[in-house]
């Protein structure tokens, strides 16, 4: 890698008195032309979030009179992006960017593209990134939380994407890299960075390294209609696939999806606030997550008014669950450890959730990454959860955790507050309605608790 961009830009410089439209791709330029291929617009979808909606009305683009642009490409699978971000930046501010159908558009290099606005981004062809581990490593971007690092960034006011496209994320190397090293950064597929009033709609997304969406600083953006999958192919497993991570963001509906993963269906990080998710059909996750949250001391984490309604979900360790490290240090793995942040879970409602297969229908912790339970409770969470209701919740569990079908421990009664369960109709394959229970007011949970012993 180093060679080859060693000796590209020793080209360039030998060149430099003939300007190339086709540079900037990563090292490994050519001498090629790029051609444009054919392409029709396409029509944009109604969308509208439904049937429950934010404080803040759906995002409603108004129709664009400008340009239209079509993507070009090289097609022999080199660096693309030069030609996707001269589409962007022409088509910007009121016009159509079309990534044509039948065409895959190579990306090589990392893109920011935070100055979005007034654009429909119709992808009706593929986005593949390319598998240079080295490169994307050294120039992924950093959005600090969590180490995550992504692909490219998006950000700005009023994209409207669409289109029936697919965004590939050629995981496969990263998922064999991982297991060597776990230490390694690999890309979020779609990192967004204070994206507002936008649709991001009709997308399939296969094969991200990482989580599929990690979406920052953002604020009123419909999520409908995607559809996420991408196993591993060999014995090494596609991990921290979570479908949608939400941070410093509110006003995000996320609906109408499938989502094949290996980690959280939807997860609620720090300050995600005024959220809906539903009409998701869920797959082999983790579940729909608040947290984890209080990871890191001196942090204040809020996630609150937050409805999640009308979710399937099948092959999952959890369907409802809210994660709460404690108020000790504590260590999931290597790469995955922290306590002792403060803050507050506040207003959660998750409704009419069916389940299959599912370990633990319900889940709450606040000794996430703590085996010792007598430890949690000497150190009561600074990070409360209260006015959480779960309610209309059917189906049946896995065997995993037999007899018990849900799991209810707080630090101490007095960080957890208003928690109620109703409706619970979720029963483990030898029907049994128990759950493990610490510090919980019980006369509010239609679950037969059990108490742990700590
Ligand atoms: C894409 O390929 C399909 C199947 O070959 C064809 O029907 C369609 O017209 C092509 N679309 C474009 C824009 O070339
Ligand atoms: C990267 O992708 C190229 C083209 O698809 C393939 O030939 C190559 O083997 C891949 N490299 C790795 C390390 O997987
Ligand atoms: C979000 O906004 C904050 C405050 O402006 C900024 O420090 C941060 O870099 C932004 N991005 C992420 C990923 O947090
Ligand atoms: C980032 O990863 C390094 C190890 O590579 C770890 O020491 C550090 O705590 C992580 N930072 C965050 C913010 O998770
Ligand atoms: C979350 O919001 C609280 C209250 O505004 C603030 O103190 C905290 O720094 C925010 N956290 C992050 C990660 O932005
Ligand atoms: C659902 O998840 C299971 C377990 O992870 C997996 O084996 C199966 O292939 C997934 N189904 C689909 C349709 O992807
Ligand atoms: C609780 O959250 C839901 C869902 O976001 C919201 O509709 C409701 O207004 C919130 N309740 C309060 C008291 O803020
Ligand atoms: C659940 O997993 C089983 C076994 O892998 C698979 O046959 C089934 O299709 C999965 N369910 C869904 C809804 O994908
Ligand atoms: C309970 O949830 C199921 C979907 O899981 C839904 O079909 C049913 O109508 C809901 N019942 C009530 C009373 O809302
Ligand atoms: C758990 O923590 C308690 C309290 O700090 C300690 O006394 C006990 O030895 C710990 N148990 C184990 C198995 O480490
Ligand atoms: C929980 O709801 C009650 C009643 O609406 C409210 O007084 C209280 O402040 C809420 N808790 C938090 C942490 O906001």
């Amino acid at each position: 890698m180093k060679a080859s961009l060693l000796s590209a830009l020793a080209l360039l410089g030998a060149v430099a008195a003939i300007p190339n439209p086709g540079t900037g791709n990563n090292g490994k330029g050519n001498n090629k032309t790029p051609h444009t291929p054919n392409s029709h617009a396409s029509n944009r979808p109604n969308v509208h979030a439904h049937p429950h909606q934010c404080k803040k009305p759906s995002p409603n683009p108004p129709n664009r009179n400008g340009k239209t642009c079509t993507v070009q490409t090289y097609g022999d699978g080199s660096d693309d992006s030069a030609l996707v971000m001269s589409a962007l930046q022409k088509c910007n501010s009121g016009g159509h960017v079309i990534f044509a159908a039948n065409t895959t558009y190579t990306i090589g290099t990392a893109l920011d593209l935070t100055f979005l606005k007034h654009i429909d981004l119709d992808l009706q062809g593929k986005i593949q990134f390319t598998n240079d581990t080295d490169y994307w490593q050294a120039n992924g971007f950093d959005f600090v939380f969590q180490n995550v690092t992504t692909f490219f960034k998006m950000g700005g006011d009023d994209v409207f994407m669409y289109g029936g496209g697919t965004i590939d994320g050629n995981g496969q190397v990263w998922y064999d890299l991982y297991a060597k090293d776990i230490y390694i950064k690999r890309p979020v597929l779609m990192g967004y960075d204070g994206l507002t009033n936008s649709i991001i709609s009709n997308i399939v997304l296969r094969y991200s390294p990482m989580y599929y969406h990690f979406m920052a600083n953002s604020s009123n953006v419909l999520f409908d209609n995607n559809d996420i999958s991408g196993f591993s192919a060999s014995k090494n497993v596609a991990k921290n696939t979570d479908g949608w991570d939400t941070y410093r963001s509110s006003n995000i509906v996320i609906q109408n999806s499938v989502i094949n993963n290996g980690d959280d269906c939807v997860s609620f990080k720090p300050n995600s606030t005024d959220m809906v998710v539903q009409g998701l059909h869920c797959n082999g996750s983790h579940g729909i997550s608040v947290g984890s949250l209080g990871q890191y001391v001196g942090q204040f984490d809020i996630v609150e008014n937050i409805l999640v309604s009308d979710i399937n979900m099948y092959n999952a360790s959890d369907a409802a669950r809210i994660k709460v490290w404690p108020n000790s240090p504590s260590a999931l793995s290597g790469d995955l450890q922290g306590g002792g942040g403060s803050g507050r879970v506040n207003n959660v409602t998750y409704q009419n959730i069916y389940s299959e297969n599912v370990d633990y229908a319900i889940e709450i912790t606040q000794c996430y990454g703590q085996k010792n339970l007598t430890l949690c409770t000497e150190f009561p969470s600074p990070l409360t959860i209260e006015n959480i209701t779960f309610r209309n919740f059917t189906g049946t569990t896995s065997k995993k955790y037999e007899p018990y079908m849900a799991t209810l421990e707080c630090s101490s009664s007095t960080v957890c507050n208003g928690i109620t369960a109703t409706d619970i109709n979720v029963l483990t394959p030898k029907g049994s309605h128990q759950a493990t229970c610490l510090n919980m007011d019980e006369t509010t949970l239609d679950v037969t608790c059990v108490d742990v012993k700590v």
